[in-house]
């Protein structure tokens, strides 16, 4: 029987990409979404891959929805906690609620997806949880004070996890993507965009698939070894 995997904020961007490269690789996917409807019911056309609505900032839904996944895929073994919006303002410009927006759906959102099937997957002693944070947790960002802070938290989260889990054959790792060709980078200013794309040396926006080969990498056998890492893919733009 196939392996199952959850992608969260999977029917588009980097998750879309991401799903479609775990249903190539033979898993069961779903895919989740917030709020797009039309493009999750297009995705599902275009893919044959099922997708849940609910909003990650919230654990009875989020717990509520992994429910009906299992229901009908069986137990998540994989979990790509993707998922993630930007509120961008210059600090002194931040508002509350921008801040907690963020921190809501970027962190909590985190917690939400991967504490209800950390139980099932202790008992089975296998699991793979793989998150998607950001060169800007590395770094840091003007204007992204709430983002990076909810990226860099995504790190303590996996090396946390890793040495919880890692006697239970489950691991965590994280992915921090670079500037990737998606809705979220095109909705950067034009002029601020071609000032992000002249600092990375590759020259380039990343593609979307470029981080869905990385996920695959981590879902797999292979990478059993490979627990609380972070794996950069920036064209070169930061190192650690
Ligand atoms: N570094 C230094 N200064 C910067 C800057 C930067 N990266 N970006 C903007 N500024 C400066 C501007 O030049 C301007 O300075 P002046 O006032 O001296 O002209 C000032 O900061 C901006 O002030 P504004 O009052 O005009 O700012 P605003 O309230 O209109 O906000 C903004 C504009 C939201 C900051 C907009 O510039 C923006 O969206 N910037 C991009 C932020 C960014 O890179 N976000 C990443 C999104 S992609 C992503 O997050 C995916 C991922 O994981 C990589």
């Amino acid at each position: 029987m196939s392996r199952v995997a959850l992608v969260t904020g999977g029917s588009r961007g980097i998750g879309a990409a991401i799903s479609r490269a775990l249903k190539d690789a033979g898993y069961s996917v779903a895919a989740t979404y917030a709020g797009n409807d039309e493009a999750a019911a297009k995705f599902t056309d275009e893919t044959g891959i099922k997708t849940y609505k609910w909003d990650v900032a919230d654990y009875d839904s989020s717990k509520a929805g992994i429910g009906s996944v299992e229901a009908d895929l069986g137990p998540i073994d994989v979990v790509v906690a993707n998922a993630g919006i930007t509120r961008d303002a210059p600090f002194h410009k931040m508002t509350p609620d921008q801040w907690k927006e963020v921190i809501d759906t970027n962190l909590t959102g985190v917690f939400n997806t991967i504490h209800p099937v950390w139980p099932g997957m202790r008992e089975r002693k296998f699991g793979r949880i793989i998150v998607i944070s950001s060169i800007n947790g590395q770094k840091g960002q003007f204007a992204q004070v709430n983002y990076a802070a909810t990226k860099a938290g995504d790190l303590g989260i996996v090396k946390s996890l890793a040495q919880e889990g890692a006697r239970a054959g489950i691991t965590a790792n994280a992915i921090c993507p670079g500037y990737i060709a998606t809705d979220m980078v095109m909705a950067v200013p034009e002029k601020v965009r071609e000032s992000i794309i002249a600092q990375i040396p590759a020259g380039r926006l990343g593609e979307p698939d470029e981080i869905a080969r990385c996920v695959a990498f981590l879902a797999s056998d292979d990478a059993g070894f490979i627990n609380g890492s972070t794996i950069s893919a920036n064209g070169a733009q930061f190192f650690v």
